[in-house]
Formats: structure tokens, C-alpha cells, sequence
């Protein structure tokens, strides 16, 4: 098969490296790709991976069997309408599909009609009216831009002031169009956790949980990211748990997008909140998390590339994946100044010296603002790499991540000492 990848992270470089392990693929084709992908396949940074008609003439030319979209960007701009319209299979939902995530208004009304757990909320686009609601409320609040908004439109705030402030830069244009409108919702208290389907015809099939910590520093402090770590699976997830996502929260949305003329596609990643109340949807991804992929692939023991392939044409019947019981943690190392303001175009070192010092494999690196000039590796991005320790448990899985993580280096390199250590963001 030829594949082609959308995307250019860590969560792509992680779900290329697995997908080479098939003994289904014949060439992997990543676009825009990175340098960790374009070591491991073929990349075509110069093809906007936004532009449908772009990837439609791209997959063509190429003779592709199967599109891969990993980040939300491509989906919510309709690359997935357009390869079905051009009879390209696919596997990533399609924009009315993709709405899931790309407007929280709209997955909290399908969350609504299909009797999902959620937060209670409201819309709003006047200005006066949110400051009205907010001032009726207690804290904390927590006010979302609408939109897609590269995950830094949520506020969660103790301040009424600032959650008015917010809800007024939103509205005023902050985030563009991302914030015409702003949803106003109930705090949760509780621990996250991730839980990711593969979804094709009306079926939900749950892959293994992930706890990723959001927050820049150590403890739980400083700002929210994209993510600074991940591991593996996660023991305060059990079966039972997953089994009650797939039957009160996966199906039922999909039967409710179903009814209304949208079918499903693609991953579903599921974030929940465990309060005391039972857990509830804090919001919905229409693409796997990243850092939670890179702790995901390695453990995955079967033919992913087999199951998304049916996916994206006849559907999930027969289809399994299988895992193994390792266990995998990331740490990701950010560049100075993530994530409001990252500086790159710095020297990565150290990266050779741990593919010679790893032969056993209990660390992979996956890549992520990185860039190739004239051969050397220099940061391109606020997450740079991600470094994943493999073992037989989470605290040698975790000795393994930092031990790699300290043979690497760039001026400036964050990253959190802490991933893993407590298994909960806000241990008790
Ligand atoms: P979202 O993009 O909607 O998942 O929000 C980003 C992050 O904000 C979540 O991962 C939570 O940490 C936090 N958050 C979102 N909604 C709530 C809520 N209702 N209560 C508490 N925290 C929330
Ligand atoms: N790790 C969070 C996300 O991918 O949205």
C-alpha cells in the first residue's frame, strides 16, 4: 500500500514510525513530514496539507491507497470531503464530522441530544450577555473560544475579572473567527484522562487510555500547553471505565452525528474529566492527542495500518488491535520561551549518541519542531522532541525516558522532571 501521511509532528513522526512496521505498506509519503519522518519515508514539505484540492492532485499523482490526517487542521478545512469526492480513500472525518472539535458549541449540543455527561454550558456571542452570565456564576470559570483555536482558547480562571476579560478577547477577535462566539461552561473537578476510538460505520473501537500533563513546570504549575509528557497505560483507567466511555459516550455520539446525516470517520479522542460525580466530556478531538500517540505506538503489537485501511473502506468488523504489557513515558522537551513565545532555529545535540547507546530499543525519539539545515538538526517549534522510555512498568519506563532525555540537549531546552513520577497531575 501507498500511504499517505498528513501532518508534520511528533504524533505523525509516532504514527509513521508504526505504520513502516507493516508489512502491508510499500511507501510512506508524509506531507509537510518532518526530518524524523523524512528518515523513516519520503516528504513533501512543499504541499500545504490544508489546501483539499492540493492533497487531492498530491494522492493522485502519487498513486495513494490510503490518506492518513493526524492534526485537526486539514479536517476542519474539508481535505477529507474532498478525497472522498475524488475517491481517494481516507481515514479522518470529514468537516461536518471534524465539527466535533472544531466547535465546542456544536459538540456540546450532539453531547446534549445523545444524553452525554458534560459540563453545563452556554453560548455566547454578545459580549454584555457573557459578562452577565459570568457575573451570575461562581468560580472557577471556564470560558472556551468557540473555534479552533491551536489549544489556547480555553481560560480556566478563580478571577470573574478575568474570565470577563477573556470572554471579551475572545469575542473582540482574539482568535478570529475561532472566537465569534464564546461557551461559558461549569467547572469540573476531578483528574484527566484520554481515551481514543477508531470509529468507522456507526462502530467504536477504544484504543488504550493515556494521561497527558498539560501544564509547563513541575507540579502542575505554570502555563497550559499542548502537552509536556504522557505515559502508558493508565491504572486508574480500567476496563470497566473504557467500556463505559465506548457505551455512554463514543456510541452514543456517533449513533446522534449518525442520525443527523454525519458519518463518522476517523479517531475520536475522548477528554474526560473523573469528578466525584462519575466522569464527564470535558471536550472532543476529531485526531489522536499528541504527546498521547507517542506513547500509544510503541505499544500497539499488532497491523495498525490493516485496521485503518478497513476503516476507511468497508468498516471495523473482524478488525482488532492488540497490545503489549509495556509500559511507555514521554517527556517532551520544549524550546525557550513555550508556549507563548518559543525561540528556535537552536542546535540539537546528543541524539546520534543515543541511538548508539539504545540498541535495545527502550528509547525511541520521535520529532517535532525540528528542521533540517544542511545535515545538522536544528529547533523549529515550541515542542522540539519527544523523548520515549519503554519498560516493564511505568517507573522503568520512566528511568529510561530520562535517561535519554539527559543525553540531549539545545540552548534553552525545557521540560518537566516530573512526568510520570505521580501517575495524577493533582495527586491527592
Ligand atoms: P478543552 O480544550 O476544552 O479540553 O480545555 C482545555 C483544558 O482546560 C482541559 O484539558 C482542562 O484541563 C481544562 N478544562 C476545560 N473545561 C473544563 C471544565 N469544565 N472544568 C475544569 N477544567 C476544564
Ligand atoms: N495532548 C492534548 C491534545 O492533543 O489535544
Amino acid at each position: 500500500m501507498r500511504v499517505l501521511l498528513l501532518g508534520a509532528g511528533g504524533r505523525e513522526h509516532a504514527l509513521g514510525w508504526k505504520l513502516v512496521q507493516s508489512p502491508m505498506l510499500e511507501r510512506l509519503i508524509s506531507c509537510p513530514g518532518n526530518p524524523g519522518l523524512a528518515e523513516i519515508g519520503d516528504v513533501v514539505p512543499d504541499v500545504d496539507p490544508d489546501d483539499p484540492s492540493a492533497v487531492v492532485a498530491l494522492a493522485s499523482s502519487e498513486n495513494i491507497d490510503l490518506v492518513i490526517v493526524g492534526p485537526e487542521s486539514p479536517l476542519a478545512a474539508g481535505v477529507a470531503d474532498a478525497l472522498i469526492e475524488a475517491r481517494i480513500p481516507v481515514f479522518g472525518p470529514t468537516q461536518a464530522a471534524a465539527r466535533l472539535e472544531s466547535s465546542k458549541s456544536f459538540a456540546k449540543e450532539i453531547m446534549a441530544a445523545a444524553g452525554v455527561p458534560t459540563a453545563k454550558s452556554a453560548t455566547y456571542s454578545d459580549r454584555e450577555a457573557a459578562a452577565i452570565r459570568l457575573e451570575e456564576m461562581d468560580g472557577p470559570y471556564v470560558v472556551k473560544a468557540d473555534g479552533l483555536a491551536a489549544g489556547k482558547g480555553v481560560l480556566v480562571t478563580d478571577s470573574l475579572e478575568a474570565a470577563i476579560v477573556w470572554a471579551d478577547a475572545c469575542l473582540g477577535g482574539r482568535f478570529g473567527t475561532a472566537g465569534s462566539s464564546v461557551v461559558i461552561e461549569d467547572h469540573l473537578e476531578g483528574e484527566e484522562v484520554s481515551i481514543f476510538y477508531i470509529c468507522a460505520a456507526g462502530e467504536a473501537m477504544p484504543l488504550q487510555p493515556a494521561r497527558d500533563y498539560k501544564r509547563l513546570l513541575d507540579g502542575g504549575a505554570g502555563s497550559n500547553t499542548g502537552g509536556m509528557g504522557c505515559f502508558s497505560p493508565v491504572e486508574d483507567v480500567n476496563d470497566d471505565l473504557i467500556d463505559w466511555t465506548t457505551v455512554n459516550v463514543a456510541l452514543p455520539t456517533l449513533a446522534e452525528m449518525a442520525g443527523r446525516g454525519i458519518d463518522y470517520t476517523g479517531f475520536l479522542y475522548v477528554g474526560l474529566m473523573l469528578t466525584s460525580d462519575g466522569p464527564m466530556v470535558l471536550e472532543f478531538n476529531s485526531r489522536l492527542g499528541d504527546p498521547e500517540t507517542e506513547v500509544l505506538m510503541p505499544r500497539i503489537t499488532s497491523d495498525l495500518l490493516a485496521v485503518l485501511k478497513a476503516a476507511a473502506n468497508e468498516g471495523l468488523t473482524g478488525q482488532t488491535v492488540t497490545w503489549s504489557d509495556q509500559a511507555a513515558v514521554d517527556v517532551v522537551l520544549a524550546s525557550p520561551g513555550y508556549p507563548d513565545s518559543p525561540t528556535t532555529g537552536h542546535l540539537i545535540s546528543g541524539l546520534e549518541s543515543l541511538e548508539i547507546a539504545e540498541p535495545l530499543g527502550s528509547v525511541l525519539v520521535f520529532q517535532a519542531g525540528t528542521r533540517d539545515v544542511e545535515g545538522q538538526l536544528l529547533t523549529s517549534g515550541g515542542r522540539v522532541l519527544n523523548v520515549v522510555g519503554l519498560g516493564a512498568n511505568i517507573g522503568e519506563a520512566r528511568e529510561n525516558a530520562y535517561a535519554g532525555v539527559h543525553r540531549i540537549s539545545f540552548e534553552g531546552m525545557q521540560f518537566r522532571t516530573d512526568i510520570a513520577a505521580q501517575r495524577k497531575e493533582h495527586p491527592e
